[in-house]
């Protein structure tokens, strides 16, 4: 049987680091109020001139040199991203142009902050299949785009950036379990309702959020397909060395962690100084995980994520 190995991680953030007291300049928040709700302290914004695909690449090409391949090694690529450069073509074309390489399948999948789940499932699918020998998988967003910067209730909450990851295929156990779910009743918990027609944006551009529905959900759904992917390997969360979450929201990590029963000193967390960066959070942690060295290999990682959809998904990985 054939399994999907982390070969390499990269990340990269913007270089403008906004903190709580910068927001509270400009508008009617507290770094008290946010600390307290979320255990944010900054995020990082793009400027205006950075690309979804720029942050991707960039990302892409540490995880690349982490691998020790060249990057026209690479077969398949996925970018997770809910904010992408043009309506069309798809981000990881640009980023496969960026890289300098060609010919190779490449697409977007779209599941908000489960996308890197998403992404990572189906990496590992086209890889057990033998469709796949090296994929470069990306999670990458600039959510500061689609924020309302007046709705207090949800610009606090993001910032941007971007991770990946290279998958080989390998006879050495890699990913172990993956499980992803989704269910569109829960539309209207989360969304940026606009599109175009005639021409025109219709519906609001930015994010809409019931945080408090958001909250309960996210909570319920996380825990269980995080014991889920755990139960279809035969593992327990013992056994587990890091869980690495979806960063939205401090509490929302350590109630996932409460039911599983995993100490908090196992979990990387990145929220306080990222916020929620969407479907590059996820890797955007593992590989700070992994660059201080707190992630070794032959070690259990559970990686979780949820967004809007609703959609969610877990992944038991042997580093
Ligand atoms: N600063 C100061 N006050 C604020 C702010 C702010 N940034 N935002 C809202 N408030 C005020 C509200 O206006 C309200 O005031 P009022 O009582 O005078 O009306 C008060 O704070 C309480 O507002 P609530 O929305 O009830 O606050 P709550 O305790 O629910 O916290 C929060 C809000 C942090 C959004 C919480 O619901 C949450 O974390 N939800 C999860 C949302 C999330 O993580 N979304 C990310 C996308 S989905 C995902 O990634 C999983």
């Amino acid at each position: 049987m054939k399994y999907s190995k982390i070969l390499g991680t990269g990340s990269y953030l913007p270089q403008n680091r906004v903190s709580n007291d910068d927001l509270a300049q400009r508008i009617d928040t507290s770094d008290e109020w946010i600390t307290t709700r979320t255990g944010i302290k900054a995020r990082h914004i793009a400027s205006d001139n950075e690309k979804t695909s720029d942050l991707a690449t960039a990302a892409a090409r540490q995880a690349i040199e982490a691998a020790a391949i060249s990057a026209d090694e690479i077969d398949l690529i996925i970018v997770a991203t809910t904010t992408p450069d043009m309506q069309f073509p798809s981000t990881a074309t640009m980023v496969q142009q960026k890289l300098g390489i060609s010919g190779c399948p490449a697409f977007d999948v779209q599941a908000v902050c489960a996308g890197f789940m998403y992404a990572l499932a189906t990496a590992n699918a086209y890889i057990q299949s033998g469709m796949a020998t090296k994929a470069l998988v990306i999670g990458a967003d600039i959510f500061s785009r689609i924020l309302n910067w007046e709705d207090r209730g949800t610009c606090v909450l993001f910032g941007d950036g971007a991770g990946a990851v290279v998958l080989g295929a390998s006879d050495d156990v890699g990913i172990i379990s993956s499980r992803l779910h989704a269910d569109g009743h829960y539309l209207d918990l989360l969304k940026v309702p606009a599109q175009m027609i005639d021409g025109q944006i219709c519906g609001s551009p930015f994010v809409e959020m019931d945080g408090q529905g958001v909250f309960k959900f996210a909570v319920k759904q996380l825990a269980a397909v995080a014991q889920e992917v755990l139960e279809m390997a035969d593992y327990t969360a013992d056994q587990v060395d890091w869980m690495i979450p979806h960063q939205a929201n401090r509490r929302i990590i350590e109630s996932t962690a409460k039911h599983l029963g995993l100490s908090m000193d196992k979990v990387i967390l990145t929220v306080a100084e990222h916020a929620n960066t969407s479907a590059a959070s996820i890797p955007l942690a593992l590989d700070a995980g992994v660059r201080d060295g707190r992630i070794q290999r032959g070690q259990i990682l559970l990686l979780e994520g949820i967004g809007g959809g609703f959609a969610w998904g877990a992944v038991l990985i042997q580093y």
